[in-house]
């Protein structure tokens, strides 16, 4: 006999404007998450808003930045309205340089072997586990594999990398750089980080009439129904804001 009882998992809301509801209700809780995009499509920001909204519940944020300094990423992101520094001096949002990681790690090299790999992924997952992290952001998985030489090498890293992640606990954004966001464009630079990942979400532009017009689009979660459709993204002082995109009339079929 067919159960009748539905099962709904227990989601994590993001809080981000208009996300939970493209999600019916959240991210499912303890997924991974690619967010890709191409630059300054709003990667950084979406991930950063994630984990304040996350703060503002009460919930341990970890953003580990790559692709930035920290300094540098906190100046940029103290000037949305949404973002206070309190929380990072409070310890709600622990921000770490990935450049601080590898020099406490002794890893300033310009090329990862094996053994970098694996304290690399210990070193994440220690600090999640004794922070007790909930949410988490990598910013980005892309320029965590650039010092990594071997193609086979890279795959084995973002395989136990996802492994580890499915074992943590925590809702992760893993953010990947990506030149293209067109319809045949792959959501990351070497093909495996999909593969890890429990949800895709692509960040990208639209040109309409000479403007250029975020969107943001869920192209796969795990755990939920969700829609498909493309939604205008938003960067505003309040933080990130989403439409439907048919408001433009300009874009059918989505
Ligand atoms: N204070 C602000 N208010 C609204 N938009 C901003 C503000 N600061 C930066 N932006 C926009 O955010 C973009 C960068 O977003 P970011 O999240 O860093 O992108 P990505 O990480 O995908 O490269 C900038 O190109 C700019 O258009
Ligand atoms: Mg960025």
């Amino acid at each position: 006999m067919i159960p009748t009882t539905s099962y709904s998992r227990d989601r994590c809301v993001t809080g981000v404007h208009g996300l939970d509801e493209i999600l019916k209700g959240g991210i499912p809780y303890g997924s991974t998450v690619l967010a890709s995009g191409t630059c300054g499509s709003g990667k950084t920001t979406l991930g950063m808003e994630f984990l304040v909204r996350g703060a503002l519940a009460g919930e341990a944020c970890a953003h580990f930045t790559a692709t930035e300094p920290s300094v540098k990423l906190l100046e940029n992101i103290r000037q949305f309205q949404f973002f206070d520094m309190q929380m990072v001096d409070t310890g709600l949002i622990n921000v770490f340089d990935m450049d601080v990681l590898y020099s406490w790690l002794g890893m300033q090299k310009t090329s990862f072997e094996l053994e970098d790999v694996h304290a690399l992924i210990k070193s994440i997952t220690d600090i999640v586990n004794t922070i007790g992290v909930t949410r988490l952001v990598i910013d980005s998985v892309t320029t965590l594999c650039y010092k990594i030489r071997s193609e086979q090498l890279i795959r084995d890293f973002l395989f136990t990398l996802g492994k580890k992640l499915a074992t943590l606990g925590c809702t992760t954004i893993l953010i990947s750089e990506i030149t293209s966001a067109s319809e045949n464009a792959l959501w990351s630079s070497f093909g495996v980080e999909e593969a890890i990942a429990d949800g895709i979400i692509v960040l990208g532009d639209i040109e309409r009439m000479g403007h250029l017009l975020r969107y943001i689009q869920v192209v796969k979660m795990r755990g939920t129904g969700h829609s498909r459709a493309k939604y205008a993204f938003e960067l505003t002082p309040l933080g990130v804001m989403m439409t439907p995109m048919l408001k433009w009339g300009s874009v059918k079929g989505q």
